[in-house]
């Protein structure tokens, strides 16, 4: 069925709005989106879709073919820890924009996998978001609709998270990278070469963003920029970096890595303009080992996932996302992928390719 029918057999009425949105995974730049460095992110190819009409109540109906259950929730209703949290936000967000107002009939069509660190949370939040302003026949610049659901994430949901996930997802699709700067949101897309792929499989680790280690590692950069009197602590300049020194050391290790990831994901963004995969590559498992070392956001499991990619064939493996679980990312010929990643989840039970 399209998504307009699931609507209609769910609420008896077409859909008003549409919009869909892919996932994202990103292929270097971690953590560095809240200390005003560079990310490179790529969109998946899995979406999230959604259909909503207004209604006349004052109750966010929301329907979802990953759950039986149909949710109601009031409007305007506080977080509840629960996966509709996202749609009720962002609606939150929606009405505070005047783009809409009263209840909402919402369906929710998605294959991005939640808790793998794929950004299922920024699609769905940037889809209700963009389905909403074309309600309101307002027309809204794609950055200043990911600002918007960024600060559903930091407001509403309590996630201290950057901007990375809402531009990737608003403006990318599959087959293109973003070569973002954080600091002022100037961004390029760049065609990935043909023959480069980019395999993305979840750990079978599930991580929730929201959970305390993701809000852990931002505060430790929190406290490092202030000590150091900085609110970009990618760009540190040679009296910062000498000051750094006098500060504890698991401090030091959090600005080593995001200072590192910073120039690495320039330098891989230069790679892969130029299609020079052995550098994009080494940058890479750098990353990885630095991700693990410096900022301690990897596990001893995935450490071995990303060991063992390098050792059959990967050009390049690491961590992707916010850290602790979800997916690796691991750079492989095209020709060769579809069988190097069988032959993978095969000796690797409990994961799966996303
Ligand atoms: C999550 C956050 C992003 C970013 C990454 C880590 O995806 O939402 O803002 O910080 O983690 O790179």
């Amino acid at each position: 069925m399209t998504l307009a029918a699931n609507f209609e057999d769910t609420f008896g009425h077409p859909p008003a709005a549409i919009a869909a949105v892919p996932g994202r995974v990103n292929l270097i730049g971690e953590h560095t989106d809240y200390n005003g460095g560079a990310v490179l992110p790529a969109a998946i190819e899995r979406r999230v879709q959604i259909a909503l009409r207004p209604n006349d109540g004052n109750v966010i109906a929301i329907k979802s073919t990953r759950f039986d259950d149909r949710v109601k929730r009031p409007v305007g209703d506080p977080k509840r820890q629960s996966w509709t949290d996202y749609a009720v936000g962002a609606l939150w967000k929606a009405e505070a924009l005047g783009w809409h107002t009263g209840g909402t009939d919402l369906f929710i069509d998605s294959d991005v996998p939640d808790g793998a660190g794929v950004s299922s949370s920024a699609a769905l939040i940037t889809a209700i978001l963009r389905a909403a302003a074309d309600l309101a026949m307002v027309s809204v610049d794609p950055v200043a609709i990911a600002q918007h659901a960024r600060a559903v994430e930091n407001d509403y949901i309590g996630m201290p998270c950057g901007i990375m996930d809402q531009m990737a997802v608003g403006l990318l699709s599959p087959g293109s990278a973003l070569a973002l700067d954080t600091s002022d949101l100037r961004y390029d897309v760049i065609d990935i070469p043909a023959d480069w792929t980019f395999a993305v499989i979840h750990s079978g680790i599930r991580r929730e963003l929201a959970d305390g280690r993701y809000k852990a590692r931002f505060e430790e950069c929190q406290q490092t920029s202030d000590a150091l009197g900085t609110d970009a602590l990618c760009l540190l300049d040679a009296d910062q970096m000498e000051a750094l020194s006098a500060l504890p050391a698991n401090l030091q290790k959090r600005a080593r890595y995001v200072t590192s990831e910073h120039a690495r994901t320039l330098e891989a963004t230069t790679a892969m303009r130029k299609g020079d995969r052995a550098t994009f590559a080494r940058l890479m498992n750098e990353s990885h080992r630095s991700y693990a070392v410096d900022f301690e956001a990897s596990t001893p499991e995935i450490d071995e996932l990303i060991a063992d990619a390098v050792k059959t064939g990967a050009h390049g493996a690491r961590l992707t996302g916010g850290g602790f679980g979800g997916c690796i990312v691991a750079l492989l010929e095209s020709d060769d992928a579809a069988e190097w990643i069988d032959d993978f989840i095969a000796r690797h039970p409990g994961t799966w390719q996303v």
